[in-house]
């Protein structure tokens, strides 16, 4: 028998990001017990790298914005594979839930007038996105944690859950160790909330810290649930290339959003260059003015650096691959030129933006009132994840909600900037109100001690082992599954490299299921990393048979052999699920019809 504690909970939230945070929260204000458990340090969450803002129509800037054009923006921007009923309440919800977490505490930017200010950002039609400086996610995290830590949450820090506990098809909870000690927590409730975030660490060049490596998607799937639109991985158009060091961390979109331009080796601005053609003949006039954004009868003007992240992630690939990338392999991104714009520039751009402008400095030796940066893609945000009831967030296992990254649907082919933080804080409360209904409706399920010992027994097995772990580790057995992934999973893809990917991610697999570590069970991350393996090839595979099988390019899924969008998938959602052998099942579904309503509204926005 193993050793291991039990804990219970109503409400078990795993994850404690702005979702995770958001669906306590709203578990707790129904009066059940609620748990929430944290990979790492409560507060440390990939919330923080949505920099630039939060996406909700509150009009304060452009009178003319409305949920119906936020609702068109974000289905647009999603190559219309969106979940459409997500994408209705979210644009309807987004704008109160703004509103609350400032009445908790939330300190934004103000218009002129007192109200809160909103810029500009990629794919939205007007200035949409409330924000704080460059530091948006980090103040919403702040927010949430302080009214959080009201509510009598059991916070459980540095604790990583290994396997889901089910009873018939019903989730019962989960089983976890605690990172310092390596003793196992055995989580029983009547509802679990899984908030895990996303997958960064499928690839080489992320913007996602270590904790990111799948986890919520891959407990889901094991314990029977469908993942959907895995093929759409987010890569924002622009993270530090240089140093090596810092490669990969956020340059926020808020850039852009205040006036930033992204410009070649011959220091031309390229975007122009690739204008797509819905906007094209709606193109203007100087580059200066930028091309007009034509919505119904409404119009604003847009620079092209705004278009949406695929398409800027795309060109800026091609600049570099064209020989026109600047000396470390990126693009210029160039705010000081505001300079000239604006009477007090350089205090304007650090008022405006004093995270990059630290960042720059401390991190790259460069001033960005006064020079450009270098950057590059990095990958970013998955639009896939958990499958999940868009009014509910249950999963198609009873009791197992999903809430923010790792539940999909909102986002479709392509999430637009900002949208993300609106989406963690609709759907995380609409989890935490639903798993804690669930949770009254049917009480604490019942655990298998069987499976308690299962999931115990595999986690030990890379300590039990015998072998050299300097040798093909875990750490290099990571890093193979990262540069592969970025190699032939990554911007643009093709059928040759996918199928290499895939044969290459069996090869992985195999060694990962031999893999052993040294040491013992107190503080060892060459452990934490060998339990960290399964999810990462469980996601990794995930996204390589989605890509390969969807045969046309579309939002963030690029693929030189299919080039262009094919009505045909238009229509198309990929849904994969664990066989009865243990082997991965993918099939199509058809994307439910819209409401008229609905359609109605996306025609009128054009
Ligand atoms: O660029 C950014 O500030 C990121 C925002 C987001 O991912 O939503």
């Amino acid at each position: 028998m193993s050793e291991y504690s039990t804990v219970e909970h109503d409400v078990l939230v795993i994850g404690a990001g702005g979702a995770g945070l958001r669906a306590s929260i709203e578990a707790a204000a129904q009066g059940v017990s609620v748990g929430l458990v944290c990979k790492s340090l409560l507060g440390k969450a990939h919330t923080v790298m949505a920099e630039g803002g939060v996406a909700a129509a509150l009009g304060n800037v452009d009178g003319r914005d409305s949920w119906e054009v936020h609702f068109a923006d974000t289905m647009r921007g999603g190559g219309y594979l969106n979940n459409w009923r997500m994408a209705e309440l979210h644009a309807k919800e987004a704008p109160d839930r703004v509103r609350e977490l400032e009445a908790w505490g939330a300190l934004m930017d103000r218009t002129p007038d007192g109200r809160i200010l909103q810029r500009n950002f990629g794919g939205h039609a007007y200035p949409r996105l409330a924000h704080v400086g460059d530091r948006t996610g980090l103040e919403m995290i702040r927010t949430l944690q302080d009214h959080g830590i009201h509510k009598g949450i059991d916070v459980h820090m540095e604790v990583t859950i290994v396997s889901l506990l089910t009873d018939g098809d019903r989730v019962v909870g989960a089983v976890g160790y605690d990172r310092e000690r390596g003793r196992f927590r055995v989580f029983r409730a009547g509802a679990v909330v899984m908030a895990t975030g996303g997958i960064g660490k499928a690839f080489l060049i992320t913007s996602n810290s270590w904790e990111y490596t799948g986890d919520g998607h891959a407990l889901a799937y094991h314990a029977g649930a469908e993942l959907v639109d895995m093929e759409f991985v987010q890569f924002h158009p622009t993270g530090m290339v240089w140093p090596p060091s810092v490669q990969g961390i956020l340059v926020t979109e808020g850039v852009r959003g205040e006036g930033g331009v992204l410009k070649n080796s011959e220091g031309r601005r390229f975007m122009f260059d690739d204008i797509p053609p819905l906007y094209k003949d709606q193109t203007a006039d100087t580059p200066e003015e930028g091309w007009r954004y034509v919505t119904g009868d409404k119009e604003a003007r847009r620079p092209p650096e705004l278009l949406t992240r695929d398409h800027v992630a795309r060109c800026i690939l091609r600049e570099v691959r064209e020989g026109r990338g600047s000396p470390h392999g990126g693009v210029f991104l160039d705010i000081a030129w505001i300079d000239e714009k604006v009477s007090d520039g350089p205090a304007h751009i650090k008022r405006k933006l004093p995270g990059m402008y630290h960042q720059f400095k401390e991190l790259a030796g460069i001033d960005i009132t006064k020079e450009p940066m270098e950057v590059g893609p990095t990958t970013h945000y998955a639009m896939g994840g958990i499958r999940v009831d868009a009014d509910t967030q249950m999963s198609s296992l009873p009791g197992l909600f999903a809430a923010g990254e790792c539940a999909a649907g909102l986002h479709g082919a392509n999430r637009l900037g900002g949208n993300s933080l609106s989406d963690l804080l609709v759907f995380g409360r609409r989890a935490g109100l639903h798993a804690a209904e669930f949770a009254s409706s049917h009480g604490r399920g019942t655990v298998d001690a069987g499976q308690v010992e299962t999931a115990v027994r595999e986690a030990l097995a890379p300590l039990e082992r015998a072998g050299d772990a300097n040798d093909g580790g875990p750490y290099y057995i990571m890093q193979s599954v990262q540069e592969l992934m970025q190699a032939k999973a990554g911007i643009i893809r093709e059928e040759d490299g996918l199928r290499e990917a895939l044969d290459g991610l069996r090869d992985i697999a195999r060694k990962a299921a031999g893999v052993a570590v040294n040491g013992n069970r107190d503080f060892n991350p060459g452990w934490h990393t060998a339990l960290d393996l399964k999810n990462i090839l469980t996601v990794a595979e995930a996204v390589v048979r989605a890509a390969r099988e969807r045969k046309e390019s579309r939002g963030a899924h690029s693929r030189t052999d299919y080039d262009g969008k094919d009505p045909d998938w238009g229509t198309v959602n990929l849904v994969l699920r664990k066989g009865e052998g243990g082997e991965m099942d993918l099939r199509r579904e058809a994307v439910p019809e819209m409401r008229q309503e609905l359609a109605d509204i996306i025609q009128e926005q054009g």
